[in-house]
């Protein structure tokens, strides 16, 4: 059984969607062991534990130097026996040094098909205001992997997602979330614990039985 420690900074659907999974028995190699805010006062929290998930709160700010508080979080992480670390909704940049420690075994959900829409900038209702405006038909969220580069990792599953005639960002986003996003992040979570992910030259393929 993997232990599944979750990042969160705000609302935590995605989490939910973990959580909500992980009951319906669909993650079946894994639980949810603990979940770290980045934000004391994030709704996420209050969601891990009505679900008698173990909370941890790490800031930024607590620290002076950016190394130091890398070095905080990975011994938080070690501390928590992490297997797979997921960022749903993190909002905190990750050092490399916590990217090597866990390399392969940061899974981050983003909402837009990458490489569209991604990299340095993009997140929250940015990504899909910049969708609107360039008049894309498809849309649609991405698991992947998280290295080095800003949402350049190894992709696990994509789904797409249509535009429809009024459209704004906020009515987007949430089709977003409802049809992709709640949806492939908990698979991909479970394919990584049924170890059924292989990465080659930074691409994954699925292992069949
Ligand atoms: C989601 O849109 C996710 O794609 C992005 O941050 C948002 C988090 O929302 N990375 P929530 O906290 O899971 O509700």
């Amino acid at each position: 059984m993997k232990n599944i420690v979750v990042l969160v900074s705000g609302g935590g659907t995605n989490l939910q969607a973990l959580i909500d999974a992980q009951k319906a028995g669909k993650i079946k190699n894994g639980k949810i062991t603990c979940v770290i805010s980045s934000n004391p006062n994030a709704y996420a929290l209050q969601r891990a534990e009505a679900n008698g998930i173990d909370t941890a709160v790490i800031r930024r700010k607590d620290y002076a130097e950016f190394s130091e508080y890398s070095s905080a979080l990975i011994s938080l992480l070690n501390d928590k026996k992490a297997d797979l670390i997921v960022l749903a909704g993190f909002m905190t940049i990750l050092g490399e040094d916590v990217i090597k420690a866990f390399k392969n075994r940061i899974i981050n959900i983003h909402p837009s098909l990458i490489p569209a829409f991604c990299g340095e900038g993009f997140y929250g209702l940015k990504v899909h205001e910049c969708a609107l405006q360039r008049g894309v038909k498809v849309t649609g969220a991405t698991a992947h992997f998280v290295n080095e580069v800003c949402d350049g990792g190894p992709i696990i599953l994509q789904k797409a997602v249509a535009i429809e005639n009024g459209d704004t960002p906020e009515i987007l986003q949430k089709r977003v979330m409802e049809q992709a996003e709640w949806k492939i992040l908990p698979m991909a979570v479970a394919l990584f614990c049924d170890d059924k992910i292989k990465v080659i030259n930074d691409k994954t393929t699925e292992i069949l039985d």
